[in-house]
């Protein structure tokens, strides 16, 4: 018998209570100055009681200076640490894991809130690089000593490293550009770092484009020589797939994945049980949910209690078009269907 989505798996060093994951979401619940909030927290604890297997928070910047937006919290030695832990220690008294999502917003910074331009590749210097480095060690260090049971580095989405990792944003001309090795070398160098301070009880994860760096499988490659415990798969072009009910990135996986020997977990389209047990039918050991979670915290308790087959979630993505400047909701809860399709045209039957 293949995966099972409601049984206990093991993921590099964690053991999970099933095979579900909450997909990294920018609650957009920080305080204006980057500190974690009450509500921050409690969103995260609100998924593990909801019956997640295992939690990524939102993408956590380890650049003050550099955020995606005013309501994404910075992972430094200022964070509130009574609170960080709070969320770790809850989270693992409901049954869940929890990882934090680490980030550099790269040419994604928003220069209104930052004071600020965003920063392309090519405007690091390598010291500046070498900082960043132990700014990601550091955070990931924060995160151990907080009690979470590790990070996923941000690699996707057009943020700073999946930046690097594509030819046509990465303009350097010294050995951080030019081939996919010295495209990727600022990656390896972080999650090098990072098993340094962290040891390898501590899980490291990283969420990655399927597209974008023009060659996935060499991609995969280079995160199973960093040693990495999983890869998150999903792509640039994620925003773009309202109402696609179906896995975006599936067939961009099966195609690159042979050879490689590392957990997979398919994020994108996952709305229902049948769905997700599909791709777990098809050898790939995870899946990871962002929406359906939006429109409802608890969709896999449910899920697993036989109470709901199916989202209700519209996947219309009108939560990710206000993401950047108010705390995320799903709008369904307070915009009626019709003023939805004003907007966004029909829904069908759902
Ligand atoms: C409101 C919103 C915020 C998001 N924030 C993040 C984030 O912080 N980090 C990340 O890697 N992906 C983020 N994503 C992408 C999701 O994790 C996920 O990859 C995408 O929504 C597809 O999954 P789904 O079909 O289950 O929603 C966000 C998506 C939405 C809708």
């Amino acid at each position: 018998m293949g995966y099972q989505l409601f049984e206990s798996a093991k993921l590099g060093p964690l053991e999970l209570r099933n095979r579900t994951i909450r997909s990294a979401t920018n609650e957009h619940l920080s305080e204006p100055d980057g500190q974690l909030t009450a509500d921050w927290a409690n969103a995260q604890i609100e998924l593990a009681k909801g019956g997640v297997g295992l939690v990524i928070t939102g993408h956590m910047t380890v650049d003050r200076t550099q955020r995606a937006d005013e309501g994404q919290p910075v992972i430094d030695r200022g964070i509130d640490m009574a609170l960080f832990k709070k969320a770790a220690d809850e989270v693992h008294a409901a049954g869940g894991k929890i990882l934090v999502q680490i980030s550099h917003s790269g040419i994604k910074g928003m220069a209104s809130v930052n004071g600020r331009p965003a920063m392309k590749p090519e405007d690091f210097t390598v010291e500046e690089l070498d900082k960043l480095v132990e700014l990601f060690a550091d955070a990931a260090l924060i995160c151990k000593e907080a009690g979470f049971d590790g990070v996923q580095v941000h690699n996707a989405h057009g943020y700073l490293l999946s930046n690097f990792l594509n030819p046509n944003e990465n303009h350097r001309t010294d050995e951080y550009g030019g081939s996919l090795e010295n495209r990727f070398r600022l990656t390896g160098r972080i999650f090098k770092a990072i098993r340094e301070v962290c040891g390898s009880d501590f899980a490291m994860l990283v969420k990655a484009d399927s597209n974008g760096s023009g060659d996935l499988h060499g991609q995969l490659e280079l995160y199973q020589q960093a040693g990495v415990d999983a890869v998150e798969i999903s792509g640039v072009d994620f925003n773009a797939k309202a109402k696609v009910r179906t896995p975006f990135y599936f067939n961009e996986l099966m195609a690159a994945k042979d050879g490689i020997d590392l957990p997979f977990i398919l994020v994108g389209g996952m709305f229902s049980r049948q769905t997700a047990q599909s791709v777990l039918d098809a050898g790939i050991p995870f899946v990871a949910f962002c929406r359906s979670l939006i429109h409802d915290p608890g969709f896999i308790g449910k899920l697993e209690r036989g109470e709901v087959e199916e989202s209700k979630c519209l996947s219309c993505n009108a939560c990710y078009k206000i993401y950047r400047s108010k705390p995320v909701r799903c709008v369904t809860h307070t915009v009626p269907i019709a003023q939805l399709e004003k907007l966004y045209g029909p829904y069908g039957k759902n």
